[in-house]
């Protein structure tokens, strides 16, 4: 069995909205509920837990609990409710715990199921969704001046879900705020840590809502699945 801990707790400033990100309604519904009823559709996941922006309730068979300053700190409180919720010991460390983004609503139970299978499989400490690179990506000096072309067979872009073992994911998170703070994903900490961490591919559409161009881009993409 897994857990899953969902990450809502953002202002979702590019996106500029009247309220938090997680909570604009997209083809008809909260943002976040699109992530959960994704969630809710994998017979694996055991309990699910939402980091939340202050004055916003659980939504219904959830955990709710605030998030932090920045999305790792999220992560870290969601991760200790989830213990809190168990037996309030310090969890069995070989757990998968799912991480998702509440701003990737395409998401579909199938990519969790398939980031948990690579995880039993690899051995790895983590797997993270990943869609290979389909632009030619060169790194540029300040100046502007290019100073490489980049192997694009060997590019990754990063989503989630990204799915750890428990033990591997507490520890990461272990570490001091400052090092949190600049995470742009969990994955990131267990490999400073030396741990191993390998991607599972997974569809361009399960993008991010990160300006209002996606949200739209969301929205027709979800709308065609109904
Ligand atoms: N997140 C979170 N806690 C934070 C910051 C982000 O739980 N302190 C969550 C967001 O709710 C989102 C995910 O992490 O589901 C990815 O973050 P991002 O896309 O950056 O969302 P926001 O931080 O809300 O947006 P912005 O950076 O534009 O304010
Ligand atoms: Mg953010």
């Amino acid at each position: 069995m897994a857990v899953a801990l969902l990450v809502a707790a953002g202002r979702g400033e590019r996106l500029g909205a009247d309220r938090p990100k997680a909570f604009v309604v997209l083809a008809g519904r909260p943002l976040l509920e699109w992530s959960l009823a994704a969630l809710r559709g994998v017979p694996a996941i055991e309990r699910i837990v939402v980091a939340l922006p202050p004055g916003f309730d659980a939504p219904a068979g959830t955990i709710g609990v605030s998030g932090g300053i920045e999305r790792s700190h999220s992560v870290r409180a969601a991760l200790a409710a989830s213990l809190a919720a168990a037996d309030g010991g310090d969890g069995d460390p070989s757990e998968p715990v799912i991480v998702h983004d509440a701003a990737r609503p395409l998401v579909t139970p199938e990519q969790f199921e398939r980031a948990l299978a690579a995880l039993e499989q690899s051995g790895a400490d983590a797997v993270v969704a990943a869609a290979p690179v389909t632009d030619t990506i060169k790194r540029a000096r300040p100046s502007g001046e290019v100073e490489a072309t980049l192997d694009r067979r060997t590019l990754w872009a990063i989503q989630t879900p990204q799915v750890f073992r428990r033990g591997a994911l507490s520890a990461a998170l272990a570490q001091p705020d400052e090092l949190l703070a600049a995470a742009t994903d969990d994955a990131w900490l267990i490999e400073q840590a030396g741990g191993r961490v390998h991607v599972v591919e997974s569809p361009r559409e399960n993008l991010k809502v990160t300006t209002a161009v996606d949200l739209r881009l969301a929205a027709l993409l979800l709308e065609e699945r109904c």
